[in-house]
């Protein structure tokens, strides 16, 4: 089938979405017509009945937008949505990589009451998510690293971690998943336009050893990111599944600060094998990473443990001073019995080591140990075998 035969996109992105009226998949049940591509977009009816509630509608609408980028479908998509052959809602142009859409609608279709094995398809989930967990072909674990406040040196912890692991021998992939403030070009010292392969997906760029994606290599530098929220998301769908991952060890991800959009959407999309939460020992950073914590826990995302960052400073007569408080991973790890997975000193080789590009873990003095030792406790933690 030729690439601008609109069946080529749709008859694969439909055939995993189920109609939950007629109980067969979308493309079966007939509820796609009048499908073109014009350029780069993408029309299609999707003729709905009065039995379709306007969950149902919005549920399929969202699923075939997932599966169309799934299949690897890039342009704008216009579904234009008729109930009994009378136009609903808007089909203004929108971006292929912009699924965004309120998740608040009602979510009657969940995994139990799904007769059609396998066919459930993205956007049918009870517990509301957009779309169903997807594993990322190639890739054994997924780590997300986390913090509630910012600055408190995920970056700094992310990266050193996936060059700690890729120094053991390890497949690393690192995704950078701040949108709006990326770091990982700055940090890895990587940069350049990455290319896609034969099968449409994204070459990450490679930095010692570890397999590099960042909206940083994509966006013009020192230009402002400015995305709704829907947007960022669709960005993180594409990062997650649309990047030559495989094959991969450890995906480690770099969140951004917070438990906003970004974090919801990795949380609902892939299966997360751990995450680890990056604090200070001050109050202020530590009561964020609580809710950090409680955010993966309450959504079964395990938690392997908390990196206490900035946890001393020695000065250079050999006094040790403790700038932001003592001890506080340790009484956060002992609240949620976690690990503490590692302490790390304030210390200017790591800063220069962020602000040129050369991770820490790379040197052999004793802060690379540091970070060393965390690379070896997550990988007993989720042993690749
Ligand atoms: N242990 C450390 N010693 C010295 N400097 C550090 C340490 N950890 C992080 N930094 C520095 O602190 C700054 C913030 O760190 P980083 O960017 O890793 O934080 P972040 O939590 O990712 O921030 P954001 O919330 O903005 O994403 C960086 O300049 C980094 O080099
Ligand atoms: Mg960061």
């Amino acid at each position: 089938m030729s690439e601008q035969d609109p069946n080529r996109w749709l008859e694969p992105a439909a055939t995993k979405v189920r109609d939950p009226v007629t109980n067969r998949s979308v493309f079966l049940a007939g509820l796609i017509g009048n499908a073109s591509i014009e350029g780069n977009t993408l029309r299609f009816d999707l003729n709905f009945s009065k039995d379709h509630s306007r969950a149902d509608r919005s549920a399929i609408v969202q699923a075939l937008e997932s599966n169309l980028q799934g299949v690897g479908w890039q342009g704008n998509v216009i579904p234009n949505v008729l109930v009994e052959g009378v136009r609903r809602g808007s089909a203004a142009p929108k971006p292929a990589a912009d699924h965004g859409h309120d998740h608040g609608h009602d979510h009657g279709h969940g995994p139990k009451e799904d007769k059609v094995r396998g066919m459930s398809g993205p956007g049918m989930q009870a517990h509301g998510g957009a779309v169903e967990l997807q594993a990322i072909p190639g890739v054994k674990h997924v780590i997300a690293v986390a913090s509630g406040k910012g600055g408190v040196g995920k970056s700094t912890v992310a990266v050193n971690l996936a060059v700690g692991l890729a120094a053991q021998g390890y497949l690393v992939g690192l995704l950078d998943a701040d949108i709006y403030g990326p770091s990982l070009p700055l940090m890895m010292s990587v940069d350049g336009k990455p290319v896609a392969n034969e099968q449409k997906k994204i070459i990450p760029l490679m930095a010692y050893g570890v397999k590099c994606m960042s909206i940083g290599f994509l966006a013009d530098p020192g230009e402002p990111i400015i995305w709704r929220g829907p947007m960022v998301m669709g960005v993180i769908r594409q990062f997650l599944q649309q990047v030559a991952w495989a094959p991969v060890d450890y995906l480690i991800v770099d969140l951004p600060p917070g438990t906003g959009d970004a974090q919801l959407t990795m949380i609902q999309n892939v299966p997360i094998s751990g995450s680890v939460i990056v604090t200070t020992p001050q109050e202020v950073a530590l009561l964020d990473a609580r809710r950090g914590v409680q955010m993966f826990r309450k959504l079964d995302v395990p938690v392997l443990g908390v990196v206490e960052n900035m946890a001393w400073m020695d000065a250079p007569d050999g006094t040790r001073m403790h700038p932001f408080g003592e001890g506080g991973g340790k009484r956060m790890a002992r609240e949620f019995e976690v690990e503490v997975l590692a302490e790390v000193p304030l210390d200017a080789a790591i800063r220069m080591g962020g602000d040129r590009g050369s991770p820490a873990a790379l040197d052999t003095d004793a802060v690379a140990t540091v970070f060393r030792s965390l690379a070896t406790k997550v990988a007993e933690a989720l042993p690749v075998s």
